[in-house]
């Protein structure tokens, strides 16, 4: 088993609030912040695993030791909602977009025609790629959901690919009605509650269940064709995520905390009720402000959820359609700039609160898993102050 010392760390955000400078504040106390810092690594090459943290000065021998003076070692980003199964791109509709015309679902289509007509190997090298590029600016877990199938073998494939990568996988058959059951959206909703769910389940390759609750979109689906999808979902065992409020206020959040669902993903249009059915829940408010840079929809408020209580997750979305985009910091980003979070709130968002929506705790202590990120700059706030910079990118994990 080698071991790693990891020294001279500038800036570690530990996550443990026993590590917290109680001058500080709140935020930043979350964080869990020590300076001059090291912190060792066992099993390095097999299940990374932290052995020690202190103060640089204290630090032990171990076989391999590295410096990182000047630079900020932090737990790595957990990317908790992602579509990365997908072939070919909708460059167009997004130039469109960037002219007047709004997003309403429908381009997923041409998607979901792209993946139909991909082969494993043809959508295994691009999901490779994929989660290449995540992983290259610091991201260590990844939720990655199906959507683009839409027939029994083909979200079954999907799945199975996702599960190549990720432990952390979720099925999406009901992301929207797709073309050819358009003149019966019952028949469709059968086929995911039944037939697709039971194939899913024995499959074994998924953990969770989502639906795009939408009434604001022809494609997706309304409050009582959701309701059925989740509940199906429920009693079949699986955790329950949902996407809602994306396009307009809905009834997505509060079915979502009704239902007790892990998260639910978006909330860019939140009345007060759905505030109030967020606090009084467990679920997880999980934002995508990249969707928001790329629809030109306003950006959801997390200072109005993180003031009320919520507890709020940050994810890119990444998918060919709202949000191209594999990169953690830019979303922190985006979110300190336009949805009044603090650089400390934000990354707490993208590592604590979207590590939780997937059962995961992310804290550099002993005995906990080392997946870490390193930040070429000496505090997590320059992730935020210095966007569009590679600052991070993996250390362990
Ligand atoms: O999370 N809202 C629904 N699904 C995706 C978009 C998928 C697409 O447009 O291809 C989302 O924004
Ligand atoms: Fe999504």
């Amino acid at each position: 088993m080698t071991s790693l010392l990891v020294t001279d760390i500038a800036e570690l955000v530990t996550l443990d609030p026993q590590q917290a400078d109680p001058t500080s504040s709140p935020d930043v106390q979350a964080l869990g912040l020590r300076h001059d810092a090291a912190l060792v690594v066992d099993d390095l090459h097999g299940t990374p695993t932290i052995a020690w943290v202190g103060s640089a000065a204290a630090a032990p021998q171990a076989d391999l030791a590295v410096s990182q003076a000047g630079q900020t070692v932090l737990p790595g980003f957990v990317d908790s909602h992602t579509h990365l199964v997908f072939a070919g791109d909708r460059a167009a509709e997004f130039a469109a977009r960037m002219r007047g015309v709004p997003y309403d679902g429908g381009g997923i289509a041409s998607t979901v025609a792209a993946t139909r007509g991909a082969d494993d190997d043809q959508l295994r090298t691009l999901l490779a790629g994929r989660v290449a590029e995540l992983r290259r600016q610091g991201t260590t877990r990844v939720e990655i959901k199906t959507g683009y199938g839409l027939t029994l073998p083909d979200e079954l494939r999907l799945l199975r690919l996702a599960r190549e990568v990720t432990p952390h996988t979720t099925f999406l058959g009901a992301h929207v009605v797709p073309a050819e059951y358009r003149a019966d959206r019952a028949a469709y909703v059968e086929l995911v509650t039944g037939p697709m769910l039971a194939a899913v389940v024995a499959g074994g390759d998924a953990a969770y269940l989502d639906v795009f609750c939408e009434p604001a979109s022809p494609h997706a689906f309304d409050a009582d064709e959701s309701r059925a999808i989740l509940l199906a979902g429920r009693r079949a065992g699986l955790g329950l995520r949902v996407h809602g409020n994306q396009l307009g206020p809905g009834p997505g959040v509060r079915l979502a905390c009704e239902l007790g669902a892990v998260s639910v993903d978006h909330c860019t249009y939140l009345t007060d009720a759905d505030v109030d059915a967020l606090a009084g829940s467990d679920t997880v408010a999980t934002l995508l402000p990249a969707v928001e840079f790329s629809t030109k929809h306003p950006y959801p408020d997390a200072r109005r959820l993180l003031d009320a209580g919520v507890t709020v997750a940050l994810a890119t979305d990444c998918n060919p359609g709202t949000s191209y985009t594999s990169s953690m910091p830019f979303v922190v980003a985006l979110a300190v700039r336009e949805m009044g979070m603090t650089p400390a709130e934000a990354v707490y968002a993208a590592t604590a609160g979207s590590g939780r929506s997937l059962g995961l705790q992310r804290r550099i202590a002993p005995g906990e898993p080392a997946e870490l990120a390193l930040l070429r700059a000496p505090s997590h706030v320059h992730l935020a102050y210095r966007p569009g910079v590679p600052l991070a990118r993996p250390l362990v994990g």
